[in-house]
């Protein structure tokens, strides 16, 4: 098995994720999909296969997200009106694709095997509400900050690191193989990497 390092996403390479994006995702990939996941310079885990398209939306988000956190700053040139249409981009084609094989296939999966009555998925869940009720602000308001859109970035990398770090661990370790593999075939297609 060789390991290699190397980018997820059409047009944008390794480099560019690790140099922009260093304290918050390394991963590693093997034959296009992400075997190991590192966050905020912890230990590397290994993230069940079965889940792997969904780690693959994180780092469609963390990159967005990272975008995000630029808005109104010298970092970038992009308009208010540019950062709106890149966010409701990423919400119709990937977000809320994304936010329902959660709730709808992932959640209900772990609720048979562990325990969601816990403090993490509940501030999941609050961060799936807040993340939707920013999305549609900044979709129907018709002046926006800057602020705004770097709130959504800040928010969008905790709410991945919450899930990469606590919540898979949990739910790779609860729920049966098998059934992992069940709901990986009902997981959306990622529209950036097609997994
Ligand atoms: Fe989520
Ligand atoms: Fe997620």
């Amino acid at each position: 098995m060789i390991w290699r390092r190397s980018s997820l996403y059409q047009g944008i390479t390794y480099k560019s994720i690790v140099g922009e994006v260093t304290s918050v995702i390394h991963h590693m990939v093997y034959n296009n999909n992400i075997v190991f996941i590192s966050i905020g310079g912890r230990k590397d885990m290994k993230r069940h296969e079965a889940l792997y398209p969904l780690s693959h939306h994180h780092h469609h988000a963390l990159v967005t997200a990272v975008e995000l956190k630029k808005a109104g700053t010298e970092k970038t040139e992009k308009s208010l009106q540019e950062y709106r249409r890149s966010v409701i981009d990423f919400w119709n084609q990937d977000g809320r694709g994304h936010f329902r094989d959660e709730e709808e296939v992932l959640l209900p999966l772990y609720a048979q095997y562990g325990n969601v009555d816990q403090e993490p998925i509940r501030k999941m869940l609050i961060q799936h509400a807040q993340i939707r009720g920013m999305v549609e602000q900044i979709r129907e308001q018709p002046r926006l900050t800057a602020e705004q859109f770097r709130e959504l970035g800040e928010l969008l990398d905790d709410h991945v690191r919450l899930e990469e770090r606590t919540i898979f661990p949990m739910i790779e370790e609860a729920v049966p193989k098998k059934l992992l593999y069940q709901a990986n075939g009902r997981f959306h297609r990622d529209s950036v990497s097609g997994r």
